[in-house]
């Protein structure tokens, strides 16, 4: 039994480098892994030389609509994700003056925009405890009289408030 058996990850830019050493790290703790690349040749080395179930999703994450097929692709074949690692990137540097708008859009594609996508692509499917909380509502007020919480009280339920300590100046 490791830490991850269960879960599934998804790693950015994971043929190589900083993404590939985490997608080994998740894949040793018993997390099943997608590894996604821009190098097809590369991604399908590592998820071979990666022991565990892995999966490879070949494609610029920064093309529109690619961060949605790549957590389908997920969806159809695991079922559920748990870990997003959003580590696809490069640096393109330049002293400001030579920066062109071309290179420096490119860097806010990839480092800004691709991480939102893909972060509002898996949250359907990482929200599945609100669901569970929504059920929890319903069966509280099929067996109590009194009124089921507001959705702020059930925001509140269950999480456990540390007692403040008391302000010096209240004696
Ligand atoms: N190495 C460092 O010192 C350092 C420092 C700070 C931040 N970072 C960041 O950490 C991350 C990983 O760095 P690294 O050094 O391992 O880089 P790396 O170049 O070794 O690996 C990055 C991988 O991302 C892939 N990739 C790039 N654009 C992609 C896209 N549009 N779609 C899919 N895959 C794409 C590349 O093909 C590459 O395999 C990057 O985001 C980088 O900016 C690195």
């Amino acid at each position: 039994m490791t830490l991850l058996d269960g879960k599934v990850a998804i790693v950015t830019g994971s043929a190589r480098g900083i993404g590939r050493a985490t997608a080994e790290l998740l894949s040793q703790q018993g997390a099943k892994v997608l590894i996604n690349d821009l190098d097809g040749d590369a991604a399908e080395q590592t998820a071979n030389e990666i022991s565990g179930d892995t999966l490879v999703f070949v494609g610029d994450l920064t093309r529109e609509g690619v961060p949605d097929k790549l957590v389908q692709r997920v969806i159809d074949e695991w079922g559920q994700v748990d870990i997003l690692v959003n580590n696809a990137g490069y640096t393109l540097d330049a002293p400001i003056h030579k920066m062109s708008d071309a290179w420096f859009q490119r860097m806010l594609d990839i480092h800004s925009i691709v991480p939102f996508r893909m972060c509002r692509a898996v949250a359907p499917h990482m929200r599945e405890p609100a669901k569970e909380d929504a059920a929890r509502g319903a069966r509280y007020s099929a067996r109590s009289s009194a009124s089921p919480p507001s959705p702020a009280r059930w925001a509140t339920l269950g999480r456990r408030t540390t007692p403040r300590a008391s302000p010096p100046w209240s004696g």
